[in-house]
């Protein structure tokens, strides 16, 4: 196996696949080999360069001009013909929306967006999260056993994302199968065979997008950022054009939800796995914003997102020709030696916690940031004063599906006594 400029590569590097289960069930091992030895290499099975030390995955965040992000949602196991007359069918036309769009256009249309993710306005969904995550832990708080992401992770994330954007609820209960379909069909490598179910599904969901999209235009004046949305649309069509509309709907629609309950989940994991920082957390709440930074560091909802290399370029010392796809391994730069004192470590106390990739960098990191952070910190506060005695089920299997970005268990399972509960012992 060679780079495309002819080179050899290592046997390290050649068998590098992000599809393998060993990727997901510890992203940060499965690369502790490149962080040490061969930081950025060239992957033959991908066609992507993969960084993988923090101050090489923060440089190439860093510059969005060298490293355009316009290939953050493509496809990564390129479409059969097939695929691409059933997505054709359904009218898909996912194009630039925020994530993926190149300067000077992107910013203009962030800074015209930003106003409903600023720290003022996400106040009122404090309550809003709180209420909901009291409602939920009611209905299993005296069974003494239940799966975390079905009972309450998933759904939770969901109603505020939509609520966040205004997007009426009904019809909610499809967007789960949409959003995997939409992670496998972008991030992940199926089968051809497979390919041809979930093009079905993406279209599915392009469509189910725009027909919410539609509705929502007809009467443009409710309250959420789809509808501020689509009033800066109709001010400043140039900026937030009627394609970014289209494509922003449908992937809003996974993005705001899906990184949420994938990040609570492997916090609940992280914490619940090193009872020490679990004890910590509930003999003193107040370490919790920065026990979700760690959590996030050591176990991010996002592990891995792409660039691509407007001109020559040299990452890392490494010469990157104009045109390379780059894989930056956020999961990986997280637990880099240089930056964070023994990284392996889970260290509810590590000031620099918050340094960590998860959200990216630069000009794209992520707008919703705090609406995450938030749902997480409301769920760990609810949980450490109703169930501090609750412990992981023993030896359950962790799966994860398989794709290069988005990482969270498809189930949690945890058990306690109901008996020892302190409300109960309170009453
Ligand atoms: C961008 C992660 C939650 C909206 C991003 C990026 C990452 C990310 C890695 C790309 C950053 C870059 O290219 O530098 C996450 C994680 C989340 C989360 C780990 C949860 C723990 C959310 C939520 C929303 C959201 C809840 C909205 C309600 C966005 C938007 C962008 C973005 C709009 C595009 C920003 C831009 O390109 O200027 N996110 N995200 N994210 N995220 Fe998030």
């Amino acid at each position: 196996a060679a780079t495309p400029g002819g080179c050899p590569v290592s046997a390290n590097a050649a068998a590098f696949n992000p599809f393998e289960p060993a990727y997901m069930q510890a992203p940060a091992e499965y690369l502790r080999w490149a962080r040490e030895q061969e930081p950025v290499f060239f992957s033959p099975q991908l066609g992507y360069w993969v960084v993988t030390r923090y101050e090489d995955v923060k440089a190439v965040f860093r510059d969005n001009l060298l490293f355009s992000p316009s290939i953050a949602l493509e496809k990564i196991t390129p479409a059969t013909p097939e695929v691409m007359s059933i997505l054709q069918r359904y009218g898909f036309a996912m194009n630039r929306t925020m994530v993926n769009e190149d300067e000077p256009d992107h910013m203009e249309r962030r800074r015209l967006l930003m106003d409903a993710f600023l720290p003022e306005r996400l106040i009122t969904l404090e309550p809003m999260v709180r209420h909901l995550a009291r409602q939920y832990m009611d209905r299993f708080v005296n069974q003494g056993r239940a799966d975390l992401v079905a009972e309450m992770f998933y759904e939770i994330p969901l109603n505020i994302a939509l609520k966040f954007l205004g997007v009426p609820d009904e019809g909610a209960e499809q967007l789960r199968q949409f959003a995997v379909a939409h992670t496998l069909n972008t991030w992940g490598r199926p089968t051809p065979q497979e390919q041809l179910e979930i093009a079905e599904n993406v279209g599915r969901f392009w469509q189910t997008a725009q027909q919410i999209l539609d509705t929502m235009r007809a009467q443009p004046v409710g309250e959420g950022w789809m509808y501020e949305t689509i009033r800066q649309h109709l001010l400043h069509p140039d900026v937030v054009p009627e394609s970014y509309l289209r494509s922003m709907m449908m992937a809003i629609l996974a993005a705001a939800h899906e990184t949420t309950s994938n990040a609570t989940a492997n916090a609940f994991l992280t914490l619940l796995s090193h009872r020490k920082a679990w004890e910590d957390i509930c003999a003193n709440p107040a370490l919790i914003p920065n026990a979700v930074e760690e959590c996030l560091r050591v176990a991010g909802s996002i592990i891995a997102w792409r660039r691509q290399a407007t001109a020559d370029a040299v990452v890392g010392g490494v010469p990157i020709p104009k045109g390379s796809k780059l894989l930056l391994v956020q999961a990986s730069a997280n637990f880099d030696p240089r930056h964070f004192e023994n990284p392996d470590e889970v260290d509810v106390y590590r000031e620099a916690a918050v340094e960590h990739l998860t959200f990216g960098y630069g000009a794209h990191q992520c707008m919703g940031k705090n609406i995450g952070r938030l749902q997480m910190r409301v769920f760990l506060e609810e949980f450490v004063r109703r169930l501090p005695h609750m412990r992981l089920v023993e030896g359950q299997p962790l799966e994860y599906l398989s794709n290069t970005s988005f990482r969270g268990p498809a189930q949690l399972w945890v058990e306690w006594n109901p008996a020892r509960n302190p409300e109960r012992l309170q009453a």
